[in-house]
């Protein structure tokens, strides 16, 4: 009897626990007992959100903007993210109907699966990947094929692979461009070929640009909508937690030609009305006071040197190796020299040298030996635990 009553539902069996939050909660844990921990876990910048935005915040809260807002989201806010997209990509959505404001990247992702996939739909996924993409599409019932990007290959799109995995019930692919955890950045030709692919079969494509604006060497993350014939099979995703250090507060959209927004307005009303009302004023007034643009480029300076700094330092380690990134802040790094795989790594490091780094295994096949680091913590942060890493792999 008492099981029946908790028993979970089938759906939801379909899916793990996330392992990234479970180490998360094994740090905080950690923490109360020692002052010497040092995590690369957390996909979480740790500056201030730019203080314009804190700021229109209060503001908002204080003008008593707190009541429901339309389901779509702050006509204020829909316009900027509208004018946004347009400057970027040159393709127009319009704020009155194809933007809608969700509560972070991550339920987007959640209404678009949810709205469109059915039972034994499959869907590409690029792996390594953001874990989230697997668990939701097992959740919906639909299949998740994984498509295998190479080390050495520095995880480039194989659209050879795509056309192979491709069968009659593909629905979608899922591209996150630059890439968790890759931090790849994807080649113009390569998502032009995706896109022809995707037309050919009549797929849509779910592209999750969050880390758009986080990128390195001079590379360009270039966003789907910038190819004028895609927008009627293209879901975009993108948020505020990541470019404007702003994770807690939940913001995040989802930009769609007309057509699909019926169904994802329907779902997202459901699941969560609309996004904080307060929250999507202030971010709107905010957006909007050019010290919030010069706050986003001191962080994304910052993150560069971090990305040098750990480079560096990894470099200096004889058996681990490392793929290159040049967009997000993570980095993968293979550990199988040290004669241990990912898991054995991460938890020998953490118990032995107090430093979290997240194994890669649930990312995708073949990841057993690759472990996740986050340079989006502190200099001081980076230093400590890398040197810590550097007397833990010899
Ligand atoms: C690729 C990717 N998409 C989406 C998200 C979710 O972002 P949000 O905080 O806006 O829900 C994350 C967060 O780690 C991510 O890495």
């Amino acid at each position: 009897m008492t099981g029946r009553i908790c028993q979970e539902a089938e759906r939801l069996r379909l899916a793990a626990p996330s392992p990234i939050r479970d180490l998360m909660d094994e740090v905080s844990n950690m923490k109360k007992w020692y002052d010497d921990i040092v995590s690369f876990c957390a996909g979480e910048p740790d500056f201030p959100t730019p203080e314009p935005i804190k700021r229109e915040t209060i503001r908002a809260l204080e003008s008593n903007d707190t009541h429901y807002a339309s389901s779509y989201g702050v006509p204020a806010l829909l316009k900027i993210i509208s004018e946004r997209i347009e400057r970027k990509t040159g393709c127009r959505y319009d704020s009155a109907g194809e933007i809608m404001i969700t509560c972070g990247a991550a339920e987007a992702i959640n209404n678009v699966l949810f709205s469109f996939l059915d039972t034994g739909d499959e869907v590409l996924i690029f792996t390594p990947a953001f874990i989230t993409y697997k668990n939701l599409v097992l959740m919906c019932g639909a299949k998740a094929v994984e498509v295998p990007l190479k080390w050495n290959d520095n995880y480039m799109l194989d659209i050879e692979m795509v056309k192979k995995l491709t069968t009659e019930r593909t629905r979608a692919i899922i591209l996150n461009n630059p890439c968790n955890p890759t931090g790849a950045v994807f080649e113009e030709s390569d998502l032009r070929k995706l896109c022809d692919w995707a037309k050919e079969k009549n797929l849509i494509i779910i592209s999750d640009e969050i880390y758009a604006d986080i990128v390195y060497d001079g590379k360009k993350a270039y966003s789907i909508a910038a190819f004028p014939d895609m927008k009627d099979r293209l879901i975009l995703i993108n948020g505020f937690s990541k470019t404007y250090a702003m994770t807690g507060w939940r913001i995040g959209y989802v930009a769609a030609d007309r057509k699909f927004m019926d169904s994802l307005l329907k779902f997202h009303t459901y699941c969560t009305t609309c996004a904080p009302t307060f929250l999507q004023s202030g971010l709107a007034a905010g957006l909007a006071d050019e010290e919030t643009q010069k706050a986003v480029d001191r962080m994304i300076e910052t993150f560069a040197r971090r990305r040098k700094m750990a480079l560096r330092m990894l470099s200096e380690c004889r058996n681990l190796r490392y793929s290159v990134p040049y967009g997000a802040f993570y980095i993968l790094v293979d550990v199988s020299e040290t004669g241990m795989n990912g898991k054995e790594f991460s938890e020998n490091l953490l118990k032995e040298k107090h430093v979290a780094v997240v194994p890669a295994s649930a990312m995708g096949a073949g990841c057993e030996s690759i472990i996740r680091i986050s340079y989006a913590c502190s200099s001081e942060m980076i230093k400590e635990g890398l040197s810590r890493i550097q007397i833990f792999q010899k």
